[in-house]
C-alpha cells in the first residue's frame, strides 16, 4: 500500500457553483473526496478567477495540498461570427478557459509530483475538435485545451498524475442560457442521440477519470457527446 493510499483524496473543482462543475463537485464527493470549489462566484471555498495568478497565489498552500483537479470553469465567450469578435472577447475566453486551465494546473502539479499521485481532468468541449460556427474563440480555447492535455499526459506519465481530457457536446446547463437558439439547434441536431447530455453525466466520465480506477489512461481525450464526436 502505498502512503498516499490512507489519505482522504482532496480535490478542487474550478467551475464548481454550477453546471457539470456542480454536479462534479456532488459526485467526487459522493465518491468519498474532500472537495473544494473554486470560482468567481463569492459564494465558493476559494474565490478565483482562473485567468488571474494572483488569485490563484492566494491560494498557493490550499492547492499544493490537492489530489485531484478538475478545470470546468469557462465561459461561451462571443457568439458571432469571427470577423465580429473583437481582440478583447477573444482574448477574454482563451484568457478564462485556456490560460485558466494551465495557471491552475502549474499551482497543483508540484504537490502531486512530490505525492506521486495527481489527476487533472479538464472539461473540453467537442468544439474543440470539430469548430462550432460562431464560438471561434470557444472552439480555439478548447482546441488549446486538448493540446495542453496531450503535452502534460506526455510529461507526467511517470510521475503518477494522469491529466485527460472530456469533450462533452451540449449539456443542460445554465452556460447555453446566452447561446442563441440556431447555435443550440445546430449543436442538438448534431447529436445521433438527439438530446443534450446531462450534468451527472458528465460527472459519472470525470469521477472514473480522477480515480484509481483509471491508471493506463493519460494525455487522452474523452467523448460525452451522444455519439456526435465519435473519434
Ligand atoms: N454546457 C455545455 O453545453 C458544455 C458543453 C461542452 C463543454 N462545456 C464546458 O464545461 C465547463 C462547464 O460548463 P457549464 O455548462 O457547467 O457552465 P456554467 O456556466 O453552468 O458554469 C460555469 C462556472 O464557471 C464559473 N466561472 C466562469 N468564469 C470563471 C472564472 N474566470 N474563474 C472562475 N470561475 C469562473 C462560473 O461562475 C460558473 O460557476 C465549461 O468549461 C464549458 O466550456 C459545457
Amino acid at each position: 500500500m502505498s502512503a498516499t493510499a490512507a489519505r482522504t483524496r482532496r480535490a478542487v473543482v474550478t467551475g464548481g457553483l454550477s453546471g457539470i462543475g456542480a454536479a462534479v463537485v456532488e459526485r467526487l464527493r459522493a465518491d468519498g473526496c474532500e472537495v473544494l470549489t473554486a470560482d468567481i462566484d463569492p459564494a465558493a471555498d476559494l474565490v478565483i478567477d482562473v485567468s488571474n495568478g494572483a488569485d490563484i497565489e492566494r491560494y498557493a498552500a490550499e492547492l499544493a495540498d490537492i489530489d485531484v483537479l478538475v478545470n470546468s470553469a469557462g465561459i461561451v465567450g462571443p457568439n458571432l461570427p469571427a470577423w465580429e469578435v473583437t481582440p478583447e472577447a477573444w482574448a477574454r475566453t482563451i484568457d478564462i478557459n485556456l490560460t485558466g486551465s494551465f495557471l491552475m494546473t502549474q499551482a497543483v502539479l508540484g504537490g502531486m509530483r512530490a505525492r506521486g499521485w495527481g489527476r487533472v481532468v479538464n472539461i473540453a468541449s467537442v468544439a474543440g475538435k470539430e469548430g462550432n460556427p460562431n464560438l471561434a474563440a470557444y472552439s480555439a480555447s478548447k482546441a488549446g485545451l486538448i493540446g495542453l492535455t496531450k503535452s502534460l499526459g506526455k510529461e507526467l506519465a511517470t510521475d503518477g498524475v494522469l491529466v485527460n481530457v472530456v469533450t462533452p457536446a451540449v449539456i443542460a446547463t445554465p452556460m447555453n442560457d446566452g447561446t442563441s437558439d440556431e447555435t443550440l439547434k445546430y449543436m442538438i441536431d448534431k447529436i445521433p442521440m438527439k438530446r443534450p447530455g446531462t450534468a451527472p453525466e458528465v460527472a459519472a466520465l470525470v469521477s472514473w477519470l480522477a480515480s484509481d480506477d483509471c491508471s493506463f489512461s493519460t494525455g487522452a481525450v474523452f467523448d460525452a457527446s451522444g455519439g456526435r464526436s465519435s473519434y
